[in-house]
């Protein structure tokens, strides 16, 4: 399996298929991880190369080897960094996810998997949410970008016929061989936790009524070693639950959340930890 993108979720993926004895190529440029992060994966048998994806050679040298599998994970994930350095988050996530598609499609590789975002459908969908929904509107360049790469990916996989699975993650939380210290990489989940943990406010916007999805980097670790799920081009949510950040911001605070999610996003998976557990004190 070739893992492009050595992050929080690529660790944990990787993690996971040498634990099942799959062969495993970890490949990142360094952007937001650092490679000593990847020590001790690498000990665990990992082979870690240094890869940029807006580089066709650098892909086309990493699938040389015709991998089964090629999961998609490398990108400029955060909003706040999409609005200090837009060019970079356009050239990763537009660009080198296309130049991705073109090489798979190059050298005939079956599976593409792709980690989408449920920001997809914009930020206050209504109701229940699945896969057929329509994309909404977005407010930055990190999550416009993830519908621009959906749908180029699906270009390609239909063009080319390799199988196309898009996930699209919730907030994922928990622990992962790989995690990010700086504030521009933290979600609510973990921001919520340290502060509580610090006896310090949980600050809410707009009385924290705004919905999330969240999956625990276990669940959304094995969903993606399992993808794909269906032959061709299929596209799911990756979320256990839906709640509010102020129901976040009560389990931090070791209470009861109040609910009134105005969404439920609908997963085909089954999931085995949840939010409550993690936030638990
Ligand atoms: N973690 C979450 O809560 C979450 C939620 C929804 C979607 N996602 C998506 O899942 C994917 C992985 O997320 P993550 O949490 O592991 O992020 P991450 O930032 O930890 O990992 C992404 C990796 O890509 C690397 N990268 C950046 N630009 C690159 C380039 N040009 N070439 C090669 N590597 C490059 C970074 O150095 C980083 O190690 C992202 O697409 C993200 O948007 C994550």
């Amino acid at each position: 399996m070739l893992i492009l993108g050595a992050g929080y979720l690529g660790a944990a993926l990787a993690e996971l298929a040498l634990a099942r004895d799959h062969a495993v190529t970890l490949a990142d440029n360094w952007y937001a991880t650092d490679p000593s992060q990847l020590e001790g994966l690498r000990a665990a048998g990992a082979h870690v190369e240094t890869a940029d994806i807006r580089s066709r050679k650098d892909v086309d040298r990493l699938l040389a080897d015709r991998p089964e599998r090629v999961v998609l994970l490398a990108a400029q994930a955060s909003r706040p960094l999409s609005e200090s350095d837009p060019d970079y988050t356009e050239e990763t996530n537009i660009t080198g996810a296309r130049r991705v598609a073109e090489a798979v499609a190059a050298v005939g590789c079956p599976t593409l998997v792709y980690a989408s975002s449920l920001h997809v459908y914009g930020p206050s969908p209504v109701g229940e949410v699945g896969a057929d929904a329509p994309y909404g509107p977005q407010g930055d360049l990190a999550h416009l970008s993830k519908v621009y790469a959906e749908l180029c990916l699906r270009i390609y996989a239909e063009r080319h016929g390799f199988a196309l699975a898009v996930l699209r993650l919730g907030i994922v939380f928990g622990p992962s061989p790989v995690e990010h210290a700086r504030p521009e990489s933290q979600t609510v989940i973990d921001k919520f936790r340290r502060l509580a943990a610090e006896g310090a406010p949980l600050p809410l916007d707009d009385g924290g009524r705004a919905t999330i999805g969240a999956v625990h980097v276990a669940d959304a670790a094995r969903i993606l070693f399992e993808s794909p799920w269906a032959p061709g081009v299929a596209a799911a949510n990756v979320a256990a639950e839906t709640v509010t950040v102020a129901d976040v911001a009560a389990l931090a605070g070791g209470r009861r959340p109040q609910g009134g999610a105005s969404t439920t996003y609908t997963s085909p998976f089954t999931y085995e930890h949840d939010l409550a557990a993690y936030l638990a004190r």
